[in-house]
């Protein structure tokens, strides 16, 4: 005996809900929804930061449609009620239906607890869809929208997991180089000082080196945790920059004793102040010379580089170094991203804070790159104040 419709639908929902990856998730419940309803094409549309994204097409040809901003669409995901189109009889259309022959379009939305998180469509090139259709659509879309989430809310577990383990080896990675170090001039240190014997000066400043980079290490994971959690607590006061840029020079050149280091300094008389954080702009500014230095020959000279431009002081900071390859410019200021080929030291955090605090501060940060040729990163930020200098 053939099933009843709701045998039918209660048959394919159960199918959403198995173990399964969200390709296949997706993938079933554009099979399912076909064979209820007879029809030839399906396509599921999930709303991402605002925008529609098809995030699977039984067709490669309408795959490729864009949903208009004001389109069936749309109106079917925010009023969350279903619409069946007789795409013949309508004039504005996609051509791409018309070219494929499509008859008749079923549009369902697809809702969990209560909130609209995209629609499923199915299309006919051979029926027209009638109400009843939609009614059966309506009733497996429940179940798809909860196993659609469910399947996102795996991938985006799966996703924390792996850059939890990546985190963690990065970060044991990072940590034991200094430890190593340090340890193996404490013990040196040990042995010299038991015998009586001088200290070689050197030992204790590559110890005081490996300090500063646990230092900066841990300063940073604090950091990421504090942006991550909105509890940075920044101190705001009238600043000279002149004053930050001094303490971030000399601050790198303890880091890097021989680097060479430029200062153009295009102010003239006129004085800026802005309104920021003492402590956090020369974070932003030590990050940026200690890129700077890190990828870079040690032999290449460091521009850094002050220009007051409409409202914004810019400072720029110009290395000739390795430069940043295409594929890695996108993400440089992502958490936790190194460059693809890079294997200096670091957590990938530096431009991460540094982006966070200038955003902070209403300023934005730039970057120009050309492998082979250099790297220069634009700060701007805005000018509070002239205290002109005569
Ligand atoms: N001046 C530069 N020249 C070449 N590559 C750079 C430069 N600045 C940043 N990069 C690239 O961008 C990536 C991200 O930089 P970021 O400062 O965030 O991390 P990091 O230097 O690797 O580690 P951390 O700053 O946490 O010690 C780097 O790994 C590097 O590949
Ligand atoms: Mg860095």
């Amino acid at each position: 005996m053939a099933a009843n419709p709701l045998e039918k639908v209660y048959d394919s929902s159960l199918k959403f809900l198995a173990s399964l990856s969200s390709e296949e998730i997706y993938r079933t419940i554009c099979h399912e929804s076909m064979k209820l309803v007879d029809g030839d094409i399906a396509s599921i549309l999930l709303m991402e930061n605002r925008r529609f994204k098809r995030a699977y097409s039984t067709s490669s040809i309408l795959g490729q449609i864009k949903p208009r901003r004001k389109g069936n669409t749309y109106s079917v995901y925010k009023s969350k009620r279903p619409k069946i189109l007789n795409v013949a009889k309508m004039g504005n259309i996609h051509p791409e239906l018309i070219k494929e022959r499509i008859k008749s379009d079923i549009i369902v939305p697809l809702i969990y607890k209560n909130k609209s998180i995209g629609i499923l469509t199915v299309q006919s090139k051979q029926k027209l869809f009638i109400p009843r259709d939609a009614r059966i659509l309506l009733l497996i879309s429940p179940l798809a929208s909860l196993a659609i989430r469910k399947a996102q809310l795996t991938d985006e577990l799966s996703k924390a997991l792996k850059a939890r383990d990546l985190f963690i080896s990065m970060a044991s990675h990072e940590l034991k180089t200094p430890i190593t170090t340090v340890y193996t001039y404490m013990q040196l240190i040990k042995i010299k000082a038991s015998k009586k014997e001088p200290l070689n000066i050197d030992w204790i400043d590559n110890l005081l080196n490996e300090m500063v980079r646990l230092y900066k290490l841990i300063d940073e994971l604090l950091h990421v945790n504090q942006i991550k959690t909105g509890k940075l607590k920044y101190n705001w006061e009238e600043i000279d920059i002149n004053d930050i840029l001094k303490k971030s020079v000399s601050g790198i050149l303890t880091r890097y004793k021989d680097r060479k280091i430029v200062f153009q300094n295009n102010l003239n008389n006129e004085n800026p102040t802005i309104i920021g954080d003492f402590e956090k702009l020369i974070e932003v500014f030590l990050n940026l010379l200690d890129n700077a230095a890190k990828y870079s020959d040690p032999e290449s000279v460091i521009i850094l580089e002050t220009i007051i431009e409409k409202k914004y002081l810019v400072i720029a900071v110009r290395d000739e170094g390795q430069g940043i390859s295409e594929s890695d410019l996108p993400q440089i200021f992502d958490d936790f991203y190194k460059g693809e080929n890079n294997i200096k030291s670091g957590l990938g955090l530096g431009l991460f804070i540094i982006k966070k605090i200038v955003n902070e501060h209403k300023g934005k940060i730039s970057v120009k790159s050309e492998v082979g040729k250099g790297t220069t990163i634009h700060v701007k930020l805005p000018i509070y104040n002239y205290n002109a200098r005569h």
